[in-house]
């Protein structure tokens, strides 16, 4: 038995005992009381823009079906069956004004009532038996979006999603809103990893450190305009709510310029003006920092970037968010998603994909280059010995608490939270400490859901139609 106490009294003082990145019993305790309380990001609106649309997301085992109803209401609907728990829907995502369990054949509406229920007066007799009124699919506990990104928590009680989010929202919307149409999103790809979730999370929060040594192939090959991967630490680091991510120094010039340095047109510049607040133009404009990589605890992280996508100078900027899955201790799901300007310019929307595709795909250099040090760093973490090591992750505090670099005034960087300049671990450290806050609070409570008895879910306030009929458009699972 691990002293988890013990352990998470090492994190929060920036001493990692190693064996977290592969632990089966810490991962027991992450599923329980993070994954079983956090904020999660699950989809895009842009995903399921009509009436009917759906797209099928985990978290961790539980399956939700994300869906637009008929009135353009989005619900997640845990996608277990009513009767005997079979998986309701099993495409990973389409169009369906209902959805039929594929055992049985119990239908339900996009809103989550029961509709069809086969022989209901010969196998239950009728509504004195099985009670149809009020019964559907389980909601999520909770779910709400901001700038189009759709959420869920597993927690009844969780805090409102903009409390979750506080400052951060600010940095997300350089990724999610540089028009007021927002983003569009194109994905996910999806593959396995076998790495503990958390390192990817960590790195996309704040690893500049590693861009010198992982990457300088990338850097050799001139894929990036910068020739010195070093430059890296010119940039600041920021913290803010429950997120924190990396900036890039930019060359002097006003916010215009320095948008047309990353590679942005100036019709989308003109937008980004239009949308974003005076203080967030001030953070590129006035302080020339650009928004680069991020992560927004637990296992979301997002990635701005300017590439060269041709033998020439110049370059083309990409956003894409991606999504730590976790399969277990030592694999992780990564869900990746291209995300762009649904008001850009479609040559540029073209471009940017494939400046993704280079850098943060599949088969991304820079994914690739990552994942090689995650699966190995996992598997060194799940021997004896990993747990005698507790590794210092305390960059950018001397001994005695003192910080390398100062803190960065209003007048350096207009944004909110703490930022700094130069290589440092603080953003590893702010999102492993929420994870230990998270640890050790006790699971949430979630009360039990009866069905069919008449002390299930009353929330329906409508009768289901109360047919065995056939539904009248696509089903769920085709
Ligand atoms: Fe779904 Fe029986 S398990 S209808
Ligand atoms: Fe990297």
């Amino acid at each position: 038995m691990t002293d988890q106490t013990a352990v998470l009294r090492d994190v929060r003082r920036g001493m990692i005992p190693a064996h977290i990145y592969n632990d089966s019993e810490t991962f027991a305790l992450e599923k329980e009381r993070l994954f079983g309380r956090a904020w999660l990001f699950v989809a895009h609106e842009s995903e399921i823009p009509a009436p009917g649309d759906y797209v099928v997301r985990r978290v961790l085992e539980d399956s939700f079906i994300v869906t637009r109803d008929e009135s353009g209401e989005i619900r997640a609907h845990f996608n277990m069956c009513l009767h005997r728990g079979m998986q309701v829907c099993r495409a990973e995502m389409g169009n369906a004004s209902h959805f039929r369990c594929p055992y049985h054949g119990w239908s339900y509406r996009n809103d989550g009532r029961i509709v069809g229920l086969p022989f209901h007066q010969d196998a239950y007799g009728g509504e004195a038996g099985f009670r149809r009124k009020g019964q559907r699919l389980l909601p999520a506990p909770n779910l709400a979006t901001y700038n189009g990104m759709i959420f869920i928590s597993l927690d009844p009680d969780a805090p409102p999603l903009e409390d979750f989010l506080g400052d951060f929202r600010f940095y997300l919307d350089y990724y999610t809103r540089q028009s007021p149409s927002g983003i569009e999103l194109r994905g996910p790809q999806r593959w396995r990893i076998k790495a503990n979730w958390k390192i990817g999370a960590e790195n996309f929060a704040g690893d500049m450190y590693h861009t010198p040594q992982t990457h300088t192939s990338v850097v050799e090959i001139g894929l990036f305009r910068e020739p010195k991967a070093e430059k890296r630490k010119d940039g600041a680091t920021y913290w803010a709510g429950n997120g924190g991510g990396t900036t890039y120094k930019l060359p002097p010039g006003d916010l215009d310029e320095r948008l047309r340095y990353v590679g942005y047109p100036q019709e989308m510049i003109d937008r980004m003006k239009a949308a974003w607040s005076p203080q967030q133009s001030q953070v590129i404009g006035r302080d020339g920092f650009m928004i680069s990589a991020a992560s927004l605890f637990p296992n979301l992280s997002l990635v701005h970037n300017w590439p060269r996508v041709a033998d020439s100078e110049a370059v083309l900027p990409f956003i894409s968010i991606r999504q730590w899955q976790p399969i277990s201790e030592n694999e992780t799901e990564v869900l990746s998603w291209f995300a762009v300007d649904a008001e850009a310019p479609e040559e540029f929307k073209a471009l940017s994909y494939k400046a993704y595709l280079m850098c943060f795909g599949s088969t991304g250099m820079f994914e690739q280059d990552d994942v090689e040090n995650w699966v190995s760093l996992t598997n060194t973490a799940a021997g004896s010995m990993a747990r005698r090591l507790l590794l210092n992750s305390r960059m950018g505090l001397l001994e005695d608490g003192v910080q390398v670099s100062p803190t960065l005034t209003p007048d350096e960087f207009a944004g909110p939270g703490t930022a700094r300049t130069g290589y440092s671990e603080y953003n590893q450290r702010e999102l492993l400490n929420r994870w230990a806050d998270h640890l050790e609070r006790p699971q949430p409570r979630a009360a039990t859901v009866e069905v069919g008895t008449g002390h299930g879910p009353d929330s329906c306030d409508a009768e289901p139609a109360g047919t065995d009929t056939a539904p009248r458009r696509s089903e769920g699972d085709p």
